[in-house]
């Protein structure tokens, strides 16, 4: 069995797969596309990241691949209609990714309506210049607030349970309603997504990328928000039309945003970091040293489990 990993990773995370089949890992950076592309067709399993497009042609180049294991509870870089189509197994690792992506959501709840980061930034840059007062630098209460959840999965729950402790309501949307159970222990309300747009302080998004959720947040969707709402989008930056929350936010249609993704890839556009009002992170969701190797660890048991059938597997079943 061969096994190809796109990324560098903490070696330790690859421990036991490693101990039990020959296993190939770039260091110190990631093996480029072309470079896969070239290795593919000898190997097995391919271990893929969430940047890593797994598409038609690298499938079709890959005689031997039967599973396709990837870092991260979002598949939106592989093309996993096809992946099934062809036989191949495609699992990822939702459960390593839970809690620290609803702490960055909350963190930039925090920091945006409480303009942490925009307090540091002044102090540093304008020391004693500062206007500092009793009436200055006035930010947005978070208890007593009402946070509206887009998805309310894994990452929306675990984002809910954290909001409840802070004493925030909690309304949410998603495709299909949680059962009343669900509801009543998390102490969630199910509304439409224009109500939730309507009546939220915050909307936090946690929904996976796919077709529908492309830009569910757009132009119409923020002129629906409150002038005083926040929008925080930890979830993949294609679900906001980028240039519609630059003119809402320079308008004042919303309030402000905290964002850990983008819609260009790896960087805001330009316009959002001139914004005091904005806090701003690289896709940071899952960025702690212990979720690194736990996350690597779960993509070894996901090959492993695939491989012997002695552990289970997070298999994702549809597009
Ligand atoms: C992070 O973005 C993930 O998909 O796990």
């Amino acid at each position: 069995m061969k096994i190809l990993v796109t990324y560098d990773m903490f070696r330790e995370g690859f421990t036991e797969l490693e101990s039990k089949y020959e296993v190939t890992l770039p260091e110190g950076r990631d093996f480029t596309y072309e470079e896969v592309f070239e290795m593919i067709p000898e190997y097995d399993v391919l271990c893929s990241m969430l940047d890593f497009p797994v598409n038609k042609e690298l499938i079709d180049h890959a005689p031997k691949l039967r599973l396709i294991a990837n870092y991260g509870v979002g598949y939106n870089n592989i093309d996993v209609a096809y992946a099934l189509e062809k036989g191949l197994t495609v699992a990822n690792t939702p459960d390593p990714v839970t809690a620290p992506t609803a702490n960055l959501a909350l963190g930039l709840m925090l920091d945006t309506a409480r303009r942490i980061t925009e307090c540091d930034r002044k102090l540093r840059t304008l020391g004693k210049d500062m206007k500092i007062g009793m009436l200055e630098n006035l930010g947005m209460p978070v208890t007593g607030q009402t946070l509206g959840i887009i998805g309310m999965g894994r990452i929306g729950k675990a984002l809910a349970k954290r909001a409840n402790a802070l004493g925030m309501d909690v309304i949410y949307h998603k495709r299909r309603q949680l059962c009343i159970d669900d509801e009543t222990k998390l102490n969630v309300t199910y509304v439409s997504k224009e109500e939730l747009l309507a009546k939220a302080d915050f909307v936090s998004l946690n929904a996976p990328y796919t077709p529908d959720t492309y830009h569910i947040i757009g132009e119409e969707e923020l002129k629906l928000m409150k002038p005083s709402a926040i929008l925080i989008n930890t979830a993949r930056g294609p679900l906001v039309d980028e240039h519609a929350l630059v003119k809402a936010l320079r308008e004042g249609t919303i309030h402000g945003a905290g964002l850990d993704v983008f819609e260009f890839g790896d960087y805001p556009l330009p316009e959002l970091l001139e914004m005091d009002n904005v806090v701003l992170t690289p896709h940071i969701g899952t960025q702690t040293t212990e979720t690194r190797i736990i996350m690597a660890r779960t993509v070894c048991n996901n090959v492993i489990g695939f491989l012997e059938g002695d552990r289970p597997v997070s298999r994702v079943l549809r597009p």
